[in-house]
């Protein structure tokens, strides 16, 4: 690796910094090299999903035990993939919060443990600025400002991104995260867990316009988002289905639910984006995966002339490189941690 190479957009470093990134806020444990906060050496993810399937949705003590299991054998292969040894690491990035306790806690006990070994800084990373930061990684030339959608299993956030690792938040969800709602509706039509990629998937084959579920849209003026609505109006369908002797077309259901869903989100994005008078928009998180968010976000963005940007699938989902790419921005303004450093599982953001 040449190490001493001056890069221009390492803000003037001398060198290249080379971060470890460490994620186990759920149900993945991750470890990733990330050099200059944007080029990934390696990116190791090893899912639990498959374990947490057959109960319908993470067991938080599962989870703790597995990440237990795994971690230092992920963070070895991803020094091995990185082709780096643990001297050229220049700092170790790890998620605090928001997450499961015991799960956050297995990721910063390795991470401290490395950080104190080899004398390097610690960097407590919010889960929600490493979601925002993937998409550096995706597109090299993206820089702040621009507005984020950030939405995943826990939340959903619309971030006006100012610059790195400055964010103001637009709105936020007032009760489920969209995530949650795309897990409880596959739930209830029998398609298993995680239920996004499913629905995803069962939405394909249905029509979107079978079903009218309602739309949240809240005040003329809010950038909140509500989806406890729609995920009751999906139940109620189903079960005056049920009632009735009715059959229930699943893919027309997951394609309206959908459809209701994604229809708001995109309208809350744009909104943000006319609001602050921004014309660059970027996906963040697990549901940022899905192909209708993908396609109505980005044929209204092309109507608009603005600019969409989202990290590819694997990016999008928790991973341990966008926890180094936001590492990078605190190594830059050296906002590093104390080794006390504790989890954080309701972390604000
Ligand atoms: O970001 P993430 O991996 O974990 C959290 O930080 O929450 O997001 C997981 C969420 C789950 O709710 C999952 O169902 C959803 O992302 N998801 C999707 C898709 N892929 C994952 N939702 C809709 N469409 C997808 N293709
Ligand atoms: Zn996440």
């Amino acid at each position: 690796m040449e190490k001493e190479n001056i890069i221009e957009s390492n803000c003037g470093l001398l060198k290249d910094i080379i971060i470890l990134g460490i994620e186990t806020s759920c149900d993945e444990t991750s470890a990733a090299v990330v050099r200059n906060g944007r080029d990934v050496l390696s990116n190791v993810i090893y899912s639990q999903i498959d374990i947490h399937k057959e109960y319908g949705g993470v067991v938080p003590e599962i989870a703790s035990r597995k990440h237990v299991e795994k971690i230092n054998k992920v963070i070895e292969q991803a020094l091995v993939e990185a082709n780096v040894t643990y001297a050229d690491i220049d700092a170790v990035a790890v998620t605090c919060g928001p997450g499961l306790v015991g799960a956050l806690l297995v990721g910063l006990s390795a991470a401290k443990a490395i950080a104190y070994i080899i004398d390097k800084p610690l960097i407590g990373v919010n889960h929600i600025d490493g979601h925002i930061s993937a998409n550096y990684i995706e597109d090299k030339a993206c820089v702040p400002p621009f507005i984020c959608l950030v939405i995943s299993g826990g939340h959903s956030n619309i971030v006006h991104v100012k610059d790195y690792g400055v964010y103001e938040v637009l709105g936020t969800t007032r009760d489920d995260a969209i995530g949650e709602a795309y897990d409880k509706v596959a739930r209830v039509l029998g398609l298993g867990y995680p239920g996004g990629p499913l629905i995803d998937k069962a939405a394909k084959e249905g029509n979107e316009d079978a079903i009218n579920f309602p739309r949240t849209y809240l005040e003329s003026d809010s950038l909140d988002f509500s989806f406890s609505g729609i995920k009751s109006a999906v139940i109620n369908y189903i079960n005056t289905c049920k009632m009735k002797g009715l059959d229930i077309c699943v893919p027309d259901v997951a394609a309206s639910f959908q459809k209701a869903v994604v229809e708001v989100a995109t309208f809350k994005a744009i909104r943000a984006a006319e609001k602050k008078g921004i014309s660059k928009i970027a996906l963040a998180g697990g549901v940022a995966a899905n192909t209708k968010i993908r396609e109505m976000l980005g044929e209204e963005c092309l109507k608009k002339s603005y600019t969409l940007i989202y990290p590819k699938m694997i990016l999008c989902t928790d991973n341990a490189a966008m926890i180094a790419a936001a590492g990078y921005n605190k190594y830059i303004k050296g906002e590093f941690s104390e080794l006390t450093l504790n989890a954080s599982p309701n972390l604000k953001f």
